[in-house]
């Protein structure tokens, strides 16, 4: 029998924000490296995601390649058959399946999508496209091609892979086993060694989570900042007037969301974390240090990304995605063969 997948994708309309990387791109490299020998991990540029929200076309397909080339600044093993990367649209299974499953999927459900509602807000245009309506399902075929059963990705993606296996479970009932169903969220986050899927928040405006479509820059640590910007922004983070640290989301997001951002960038628990920072009176001491820890992870990655080989990664991407061809092929045949599209 196969191996089961570890998976994840990263939109790719814009560069990477720390909350991309501390949400996904971390704890997909620490799988990476833990499990490659017993797991099968893919991580990809889901790029027909990305016109979901304004793009900018002309720099488009070099963008993807960059973003791609970020998961090897991260830390994922670029010399490793069992790590896969590839792009969505590369990969025509993705599109195909999302046909099929659009037919399994209910209205009403993906209305109910929370990523749906806030986005369509925030467009200020009447129109409102059925890609943004409809990503959830192509996100569900990207993780149900693959067998994926662990799928490392931040809170706000939560409901979309409880749809995914909600599709899931839905075709074998009707069809017998057909799709690996991804593990609970619950089950993941023991998996991943987490108490729940992240989410960090906007420095300016910590009741709104990190985000590329907000219009927040200072909020935003983008990957490729300046690490010494990247200082500036976390010094002037928006706090409070409590006067005392304490790790509390609803009287002192901005702290709490300091005090989240130094654990997961140290890899120190939550606990250790808030029992060194309690109770003390200057922000200042806790600001240094997380301004510390991310002048250290940018300087880090963008060191990395400056020295990876070019040649070596492109090459890479050819043979990962006549893999994710193969591969997504045999599944989309099963689903084909079980609704009667072929013998
Ligand atoms: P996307 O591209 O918006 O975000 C990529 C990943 O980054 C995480 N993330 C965050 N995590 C913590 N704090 C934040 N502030 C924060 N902002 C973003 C997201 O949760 C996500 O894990 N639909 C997905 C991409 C996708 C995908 C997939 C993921 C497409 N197909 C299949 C997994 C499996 C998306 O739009 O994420």
């Amino acid at each position: 029998m196969a191996k089961s997948t570890i998976l994840t994708g990263l939109r790719t309309n814009a560069d990477y924000h720390l909350g991309n990387y501390l949400g996904a791109i971390l704890p997909m490299v620490q799988m990476a490296r833990k499990h490659s020998s017993d797991y099968q991990i893919n991580m990809f540029i889901p790029d027909l995601h990305s016109f979901t929200t304004p793009i900018d076309f002309d720099t488009f397909y070099e963008q993807s390649i960059r973003n791609l080339k970020v998961f090897f600044a991260a830390g994922l093993p670029l010399d490793n058959e069992n790590v896969r990367v590839y792009r969505q649209s590369h990969v025509t299974a993705h599109s195909e399946m999302t046909v099929i499953l659009n037919n399994f999927t209910s209205f009403g459900q993906l209305s109910r999508m929370v990523e749906f509602k806030e986005k369509r807000e925030r467009i200020d245009e009447e129109f409102v496209s059925v890609g943004l309506f409809d990503y959830p399902v192509l996100m569900a075929s990207d993780i149900l091609l693959y067998d994926a059963e662990y799928v490392p990705v931040g809170d706000d993606q939560r409901q979309h892979l409880e749809l995914a296996r909600d599709i899931a479970e839905r075709f074998n009932n009707r069809f017998g086993e057909t799709f690996v169903v991804p593990k609970t969220i619950k089950q993941q986050a023991e998996f991943f060694g987490i108490e729940e899927p992240l989410r960090i928040m906007s420095l300016q405006n910590p009741d709104k989570k990190m985000s590329k479509s907000i219009d927040d820059p200072n909020g935003t640590i983008m990957l490729f900042d300046e690490p010494s910007v990247a200082r500036k922004k976390v010094m002037s983070a928006v706090t409070d007037s409590v006067g005392s640290v304490n790790f509390d989301r609803v009287n002192q997001p901005g702290i709490t969301n300091l005090l989240i951002l130094l654990a997961v960038l140290c890899g120190k628990s939550q606990e250790e974390v808030n029992k060194e920072f309690t109770g003390m009176s200057q922000y200042g001491e806790l600001k240094n240090a997380v301004a510390d820890q991310v002048e250290l992870l940018l300087e880090g990655v963008q060191k990395t990304f400056a020295e990876l080989d070019d040649v070596r990664i492109m090459e890479k991407l050819g043979q990962d995605e006549l893999y994710a061809n193969e591969y997504s092929q045999k599944t989309l045949l099963k689903v084909q063969k079980a609704i009667g599209l072929r013998k």
